[in-house]
């Protein structure tokens, strides 16, 4: 999704404004651009493309001031090019936008009738033209502002700057991020505090319907016509918390960083000294919770799916799971005094936060696990999990994924235990068998070599690839698979080890690898015997499973990986690091661009 930055300051502005555009690269873009005012006039440089294109075209044509906007396009409406590309500008006001203005064609036709000409092909325009309508009659940029917002529907972040107008920015926003850093002398307002982190630790976050006026010493915050109070807030990050290390990709930085910030959540879910699981006060009693929902998007469905198996085997709580963009419009009857539960990295997945509104309306008590706990999501909420993950950069989510599911795998305990159906022995087993994750998955990434052998020779030349696994390693297939086809470009299916015979065996021969999640638990000789079906068929098996899996099975593979010994009941966080090695040095094989994969956007703000 988009990135927006503007900094009204006292130095130079555009290799500032540069700057945190780099640091927003991961959230997936495809054009660029700056705006800067120059003795009152406006002016912009833009180019399609990545931001080398951008610092070219702005090392050939210069743009001083300081004051300005940024942003990196991810695009809606318009295809890619430097005509759409942001800030999109009249000669009265320059607008960087993220999210999508429903209502546009209205507003164009609108304004169209009133003889204004638009250059451009995105809904951003129609806010650009709507604003420059109402400086026209002599409105006040902030009453101008205020008026807008009256008029635009959908979800947008966006900033506007004004001609002639060197001492204010104004911003506004409506279910896509926005803040403001507060510098000396100097301001910021950018899409989240990752924006400003170069700048600033000290943020205030815009709530829905905010739009603020920036100033260089300060700022004001409106709902409507009514000055509100934010507070300023202490972000955790810095500067230097978003570089690669001496990785070649911040997804590899992250995957290695997943023994540090698995064990970091597990700090903060467990007492090792009692060996008992502790949760943050929740809003409500686990006895009384009739049935629980969960719902989030893409890698984060998939850990609602494990949680699913964590909730009814320890809890004996009956659990649906939906993904998000299908569970608002299918609107499902909840018991009142239900539970809902949101999984979401960024916090801002506009699916997810539009599911918890449709839960709320049903009188759910909701919960967030999010790595954001500013974000929107998690503002919704009553009561949040964190993941303690840190800023996850690589738009392919990995720590966030398993650190996800230390917070589930924690809540499903603590309900367990609550309701009486997990015994104190239990309990320990299990708190013991999560210890161990951060040294499991270290052995694992000592292995890495074998991975990238099994990447390289088996899967980065196939067309099609196959993930299968049964009862929790099934989502572990899904994730796998979905690793596999944002990163790498193959197109991979994850599918139940059962399900494999009513139809997808009709896939298998000797060109499709077929990747078995196959850790030695209760139901292994079931998976063991999707394994014979493949290998009948000739299919190129590679086999993940444990040293016991490897020495029943490990010979009939085309290859197979040894996973470290673990608990079958945590075993998901464990082999999710094994498939997103796979994914990783498939996609390193193939050349693709790793930390922002084609299409692709890191926190999904629109429809
Ligand atoms: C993960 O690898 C994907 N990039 C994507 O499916 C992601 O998990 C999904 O968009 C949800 O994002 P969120 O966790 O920030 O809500």
């Amino acid at each position: 999704m988009c990135g927006i930055i503007g900094i009204i300051g006292n130095a130079p502005v555009t290799p500032l404004l540069v700057d945190a555009l780099k640091r927003l690269e991961y959230r997936g873009y495809d054009s660029a651009g700056v705006a800067t005012l120059i003795n009152g006039h406006i002016d912009r440089r833009r180019a399609e493309g990545k931001l080398v294109n951008l610092e070219a075209r702005l090392r050939a044509e210069p743009l001083s001031g300081t004051i300005g906007i940024g942003h990196t396009r991810w695009a809606t409406h318009g295809k890619p090019s430097e005509r759409n590309a942001h800030p999109i500008a009249t000669d009265r006001v320059a607008i960087v936008h993220n999210g999508i203005i429903e209502n546009f064609q209205e507003l164009k036709d609108e304004l169209a009738a009133e003889g204004r000409r638009f250059e451009s092909d995105t809904d951003t325009e129609a806010v650009a033209q709507l604003l420059t309508s109402y400086l026209e009659r002599q409105m006040t940029p902030e009453a101008a502002m205020g008026k807008a917002m009256g008029r635009l529907r959908g979800a947008f972040a966006l900033v506007a700057m004004f001609s002639g107008r060197h001492d204010i920015l104004m911003g506004a926003r409506r279910g896509s991020s926005l803040a403001v850093g507060h510098g000396d002398g100097e301001m910021y307002v950018g899409t989240d505090a990752l924006a400003l982190a170069p700048f600033t630790s000290r943020v205030t976050y815009l709530e829905d319907d905010d739009w603020v006026v920036l100033s260089s010493s300060g700022c004001t915050v409106y709902q409507g016509e009514t000055k509100v109070e934010r507070p300023e807030k202490k972000s955790g990050l810095s500067g230097a918390l978003i570089g690669k290390g001496n990785h070649q990709h911040f997804m590899l930085k992250e995957i290695y960083e997943q023994p540090a910030v698995v064990g970091d959540t597990l700090q903060y879910y467990l007492d090792p000294a009692t060996r008992t699981v502790r949760t943050p006060a929740m809003p409500f009693d686990w006895t009384d919770v009739s049935r629980l929902t969960m719902t989030g998007c893409g890698t984060a469905f998939y850990a609602c799916m494990v949680a699913k198996y964590w909730f009814e085997k320890l809890a004996r709580l009956p659990v649906e799971i939906e993904v998000a963009s299908e569970f608002r419009y299918r609107e499902p009857p909840l018991p009142e005094g239900g539970v809902c539960i949101a999984v979401s990295q960024s916090g801002e997945t506009i699916d997810t936060l539009e599911a918890m509104r449709y839960a709320k309306s049903q009188k759910q008590i909701l919960l967030s696990v999010t790595n954001v706990p500013e974000s929107a999501i998690a503002r919704f909420s009553h009561a949040v999990l964190p993941t303690l993950a840190g800023p996850e950069i690589g738009v392919a989510s990995t720590k966030a994924f398993t650190t996800q599911l230390v917070v589930l795998l924690s809540a499903a305990i603590a309900a367990g235990r609550a309701r009486g159906t997990l015994s104190r022995a239990e309990e320990e087993r299990l708190a013991l068998a999560m210890i161990e994750l951060p040294a499991r998955i270290n052995e694992t990434l000592n292995m890495e070599g074998d991975y990238r052998r099994i990447a390289e020779n088996t899967l980065a030349a196939a067309r099609d690839v196959l993930y299968l696994g049964r009862g929790s390693s099934f989502p572990v297939a899904l994730e796998g698979a979905l690793k596999l086809k944002e990163l790498s470009y193959i197109h991979a299916e994850g599918y139940a080890g059962g399900e494999m015979k009513h139809g997808p065996i009709a896939l298998i021969d000797d060109a499709v690898p077929v990747v078995v999640v196959a850790p030695s638990d209760s139901i292994f000789d079931k998976i063991a015997s999707n394994f014979e079906q493949v290998r009948a068929r000739g299919g190129k098996l590679v086999l993940l499973s444990d040293a016991r899996g490897v020495a029943k099975l490990g010979a009939k593979a085309e290859t197979s990986i040894a996973v470290p010994d673990i608990d079958p009941v945590v075993a998901p966080i464990l082999y999710t690091v094994a498939v997103q090695l796979l994914a990783y040095y498939t996609a390193l094989a193939k050349g693709t661009d790793i930390d922002q994969p084609r299409n692709l956007a890191k926190s999904v703000t629109v429809e």
